[in-house]
């Protein structure tokens, strides 16, 4: 990606020369990732994820802008054009990462989001914290943001921001969109700061939510706490302010991966890594980041008891475990490494032999590339997180399966389970069928594999990023006709 015009600046008479644009996102992290180039220069290199893919081209159609964190603590960056849109880092000190990030968002908010599967911790201070950095995006998104903007608001580090922002903005159209899941009305009761949660989210046009269930959710959480007007998916607050939540399925860019996975290059390395594998019969993978809501720790009990059965044969048969590092400085971060390390290895010691290890495992990260042709040498993908807002990974492999082959295994707790049903879905804490699971998909004659991954191919490439982006913003462009509309049809 390259910058094509760079966004207009204009003087703003509180800070000077400051960028404005009429399209915002609001992030917790920017899409670029600062570089070292050989010669101790550093550049800024686009992560190419889904989100940027996708809002790309409305980033650049209406001289966007970016805010976000920029990765380092303690450091101010002026904001710059990359990608053709305006980059606007905002600064977190070493203490705000500790407890506004690795605290309140990844020790409180992410564990209580993901049905507690790691226990939740509330400290007042963590709080504190997360008020005081979701204020600072709200301010960034105000000053940047032109008249009559639209500013798109990401994920729960930021749930503040919407509340925050219309006070400075009332002129702004406000999107939200969680990417995670959002819990059952008992959970979330839990969170101390939970009318302010709420409040915060209530500022925007338009909430987004994964699936249906947490939209619902939502709106009952709504009704328990509050005693605002609920009609259908539209809640109005005492100040006349219309808030709409409904569910948005986030999705891939499906062409993209396709044609990655149909490059020779990675058609070349998929089969370079099967030999390397030792040319098994089946390949089984997971790829995740290292995060105790993915199921590995069963994941891997459960490849341990199909290996030490005989179920499955490490001369024809491997599982290769791929596991991104992740928040490594949160507790519950550290600890699953070590068990993880320690399953791995008790495993390969028990069941393996010089030369051959039934789990290969790599904690480590790989780029887009290898990631595809990770995909295309998988006969069976393993995705069988306990909690997942979506999970991508299970659309990734889909999109890369251009010959209609390969299965999919997957955990019901997925938000992608509503729309992947020709998966082999499973209850990741059921072990047994787990493994039934497993052999199932191992199993499969080339037709059912063919007939299942078709149906899940037309879901992911009919829905895909620009569909997910398209509607969100159709939606949140429209929100006051489809009010209208709700009231009329009320009335
Ligand atoms: P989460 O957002 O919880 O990490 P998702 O499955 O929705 O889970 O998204 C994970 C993203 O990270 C996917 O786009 C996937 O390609 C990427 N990813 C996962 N593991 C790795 C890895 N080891 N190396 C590089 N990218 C990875
Ligand atoms: O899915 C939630 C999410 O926060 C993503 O937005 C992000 O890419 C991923 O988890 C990794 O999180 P972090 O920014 O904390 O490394």
């Amino acid at each position: 990606m390259t910058s094509a015009r760079a966004p207009r600046r204009t003087s703003s008479p509180t800070t000077g020369d400051v960028p404005t644009a009429a399209f915002v996102v609001v992030a917790n992290r920017l899409h670029v990732d600062r570089v070292e180039d050989p010669d101790g220069s550093t550049a800024w290199r686009t992560s190419p994820g889904g989100l940027v893919t996708a809002l790309e081209p409305v980033l650049r159609r209406n001289q966007g802008a970016w805010i976000g964190w920029h990765g380092a603590p303690d450091e101010v960056v002026e904001p710059f054009v990359q990608d053709g849109f305006q980059v606007v880092p905002v600064p977190l000190s070493r203490q705000e990462l500790e407890e506004y990030y690795e605290g309140f968002s990844n020790a409180s908010l992410w564990p209580l989001y993901h049905d507690s599967v790691a226990l939740p911790e509330y400290h007042r201070e963590w709080w504190d914290s997360y008020v005081t950095v979701n204020q600072r995006f709200a301010d960034k998104a105000a000053e940047v943001a032109e008249t009559d903007g639209v500013v798109w608001v990401q994920d729960y580090q930021l749930q503040l921001v919407p509340k925050m922002l219309r006070e400075l903005r009332p002129d702004l159209k406000i999107g939200f969109f969680l990417h995670i899941p959002f819990p059952p009305r008992e959970l979330f009761l839990q969170l101390p700061p939970r009318r302010e949660v709420l409040e915060g989210l209530l500022g925007a046009d338009l909430i987004g939510f994964q699936v249906p269930g947490a939209a619902q959710n939502f709106i009952r959480l709504v009704h328990r706490l509050t005693d605002y007007l609920t009609h259908r998916d539209a809640i109005t607050l005492p100040s006349g302010h219309v808030a709409l939540a409904r569910a948005y399925p986030i999705s891939i860019d499906a062409g993209g991966f396709q044609a990655i996975a149909d490059s020779p290059e990675v058609i070349a390395r998929a089969e370079e890594i099967r030999r390397d594998l030792g040319d098994p019969e089946t390949v089984f993978l997971g790829v995740d980041r290292l995060d105790y809501t993915k199921g590995l720790r069963q994941r891997i009990k459960a490849f341990g008891e199909l290996f030490s059965t005989g179920d499955l044969d490490q001369d024809r048969h491997v599982f290769v475990q791929v596991a991104t590092p992740s928040r490594e400085r949160v507790e519950h971060y550290r600890r699953l490494r070590d068990d993880i390390d320690m399953l791995v290895g008790r495993i390969n010691g028990e069941v393996g032999r010089i030369g051959r290890s039934p789990i290969n495992y790599l904690h480590t990260s790989v780029p887009r590339e290898e990631m595809a042709a990770l995909y295309r040498a998988a006969d069976v993908m393993v995705v069988t997180p306990l909690r997942d807002g979506m999970n991508l990974v299970a659309k990734e492999y889909v999109a890369c399966r251009t010959g209609n082959d390969g299965a999919l295994v997957l955990s019901e707790f997925a938000g992608a389970a509503r729309e992947l049903k020709q998966a082999y879905l499973v209850n990741p804490y059921d072990i047994n069928k787990t493994k039934a699971a497993l052999l199932a998909a191992n199993h499969a004659s080339p037709e059912e594999k063919t007939r299942r991954m078709r149906a899940m191919r037309k879901q992911v490439f009919r829905h895909d990023i620009d569909h997910w982006a398209g509607r969100f913003l159709h939606d949140l462009s429209t929100s006051e006709a489809v009010i209208a509309d709700q009231a009329d049809q009320a009335g």
